[in-house]
């Protein structure tokens, strides 16, 4: 067997069979496939696609070119949950406390931020003295004693996909179904959760613009995950504009923890109350819908979800001060407001603008390396069926650099589209695939 049959066979629209793709991806990860070889079979894959048994194979395959989490010994069926990214995106932290505190544990690792989405591990990061990285050991302990864990992935797990994805991301790659659909589903086969919670972004801030798309997607993962045997829900949700009002680590967080406190915006609490009420029933806590969102909103309303989240931060060295308003998180020395130039309904608000402007600013990476200022971001003040007249405050800038002021701001400006009618209500949620 060669790589160049096996790229050859991709090209011409044929199926590769197991031993193949194992061939291909045991290559990926132990370096003997070069990049340009390993380019051009992703851009094959691109433009020819995979069926859903070369997917599941390959999803495999990638799942087990590392290490493997074992979290067995741990009682209870646990529970992982994975978004596809987005902009505005903080509703891990509100939902691992709320399942957590109703019994069901959460061993979470997750992706640091890329390009214009967000990362669950920057916004636990930007908590002062949150350690994001810790030992496995340390890690399954404090699953078992306070209920959920919390931790960048690292070590060894699933190098064919760390590899793959930094080629699949300069190669124009990245958006292809199959590919997308491995790289998440081998990460979750190998973090070793009994149960997966897809949380699938469709519209201009997530990897699938189009609902069809996106559907997709889901049924793809989900079917991985069913031949994995791990049990996989995914709920569709809304992505064309920021979930809440806040973009940027800091301003997440306290974002978050204002929903705990039952103050969080509209759209950011029913997206919570769902992704947390499907993982109470993936964790055979709850039967259906409207007893898992009971249980989850009475968490959330006595407190009880931010009292778990508390003890997480605590156990993970972080440290809140609640009588201050920001919570003691650090706090940009520069705010700027963005006025609007027109008057009408805001008919959208381009999410992907919004999250390219917040990268700028620099609250998120361009390249794995890159620092981030975890204070800079964006508060969004009008949303999609706002009205507005000219020199309304549309979005108000967090920055420590004066310079990006003019270039952000007007990016900000080009991100809403202001109408004279009013825009049609669109759902949060947009399906649920099971
Ligand atoms: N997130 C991932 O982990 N992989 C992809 O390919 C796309 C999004």
């Amino acid at each position: 067997m060669n790589f160049q049959d096996i790229i050859r066979k991709k090209r011409d629209g044929k199926s590769l069979d197991e031993i193949e793709i194992k061939y291909l991806v045991k290559g990926i990860s132990d370096g003997s496939l070069p990049d340009y070889q390993v380019s051009a079979w992703a851009m094959a894959v691109y433009f020819q696609g995979m069926d859903d048994r070369e997917t599941r194979d390959l999803a495999m395959a990638m799942a087990y070119s590392g290490d493997v989490v074992d979290l067995s010994f741990i009682p209870g069926i646990k529970v992982d949950k994975h978004s596809t990214g987005g902009v505005g995106d903080k509703t891990t932290l509100v939902v691992i406390p709320l399942v957590a505190a109703a019994g069901v544990p959460v061993a979470k690792m997750s992706g640091r931020g890329l390009g214009h989405t967000g990362g669950t591990v920057d916004k636990y990061a930007s908590i002062p003295g949150f350690q994001v990285e810790r030992g496995f050991t340390e890690f399954t302990n404090q699953v078992q004693q306070v209920g959920a864990a919390v931790i960048s992935q690292s070590g060894n797990l699933v190098p064919a996909d760390k590899k793959l994805y930094a080629i699949r991301d300069v190669t124009a790659t990245v958006e292809s179904i199959p590919l997308i659909a491995s790289s998440i589903m081998s990460k979750k086969i190998a973090s070793g959760a009994d149960s997966i919670l897809l949380d699938v972004k469709v519209g201009s801030g997530a990897f699938m613009n189009e609902q069809q798309e996106a559907e997709n997607l889901a049924r793809t993962m989900v079917e991985i995950g069913k031949r994995a045997g791990r049990q996989t829900i995914a709920v569709l949700s809304d992505m064309d504009q920021p979930l809440g009002r806040m973009v940027g680590n800091t301003l997440e967080v306290k974002e978050a923890v204002d929903c705990l406190r039952g103050q969080g915006p509209d759209d950011l609490l029913e997206l919570s109350v769902v992704l947390a009420s499907y993982m109470l029933i993936l964790g055979g806590k709850c039967s259906g819908l409207e007893e898992a969102s009971c249980c989850i909103k009475k968490l959330l309303y006595s407190g009880q979800g931010l009292a778990k989240f508390n003890e997480l931060v605590q156990a993970q060295g972080g440290s809140l001060n609640y009588n201050l308003e920001n919570y003691g998180l650090i706090e940009a020395t520069i705010k700027r407001k963005v006025l609007a130039d027109d008057q009408g309904f805001i008919s959208a608000l381009d999410a992907y603008r919004i999250g390219h402007t917040a990268m700028m600013l620099g609250a998120g990476r361009e390249r794995l390396e890159d620092r981030i200022d975890y204070a800079v971001g964006i508060e969004i003040l009008k949303k999609r069926g706002d009205f507005v007249y000219p020199g309304d405050v549309l979005a108000v800038l967090h920055i420590n650099d004066e310079n990006k002021i003019e270039t952000a701001s007007k990016e900000i400006l080009r991100a809403y589209t202001i109408t004279p009618n009013r825009p049609e209500n669109k759902p949060l949620i947009l399906d649920i695939i099971e």
